[in-house]
């Protein structure tokens, strides 16, 4: 086992003992995300995903996958697919911005207010743009249109490219 891997499990493992003694449940860390549960008889969300560069990717999901831990584990094939998802969807920064097709901007629910606070600190805002840790993929949505903005405001330094969840 590597160090840092140790060290990983020197931290948790106290975590993972309190919350036992406290009757809490934990899941595995690789059940966490959007991975909750056996989706392959969910209803097929194709859709287009275009990339920074302007070029358009046919990409399809299941309905139920968060968009952008979909996208995450397209960029382990396609590595033009990024969205970083810095604050791991915890609506802490603007890097997994997305901008949707409008008649597909109109089938989501309202974004929250504290979604709409960090839109607006968003690099290359439009009317339809999102934080895709936050759309959840429904049948509705087939078809629509995943623009990636020309970039984002990244928490990273410059040049680092995240690797996918
Ligand atoms: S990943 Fe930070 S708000 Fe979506």
């Amino acid at each position: 086992m590597a160090a840092s891997a140790r060290n990983v499990a020197a931290c948790v493992r106290p975590l993972l003992l309190r919350a036992a003694a406290r009757g809490y449940r934990a899941t595995q860390a690789v059940r966490h995300g959007d991975d909750h549960g056996d989706r392959e008889s969910a209803a097929d969300v194709p859709f287009t995903i275009v990339d920074r560069a302007g070029k358009a990717h046919a990409v399809t999901a299941k309905a139920g996958d968060n968009l952008m831990y979909f996208a995450h584990k397209l960029q382990a094939e396609n590595p033009a697919i990024v969205i970083e998802g810095a604050c791991e969807a915890s609506l802490a920064c603007s890097t997994c911005h997305v901008i949707l097709s409008s008649q597909h901007f109109d089938v989501l629910d309202e974004p929250s207010e504290q979604e709409d606070d960090m839109l607006d600190m968003a690099p290359c805002l439009s009317a339809t743009s999102r934080l895709s840790c936050q759309i959840v993929l429904k049948p509705e949505l087939a078809g629509m249109t995943v623009s990636l903005p020309k970039f984002t405001r990244n928490f990273y330094v410059d040049g680092h490219v995240p690797e996918p969840h």
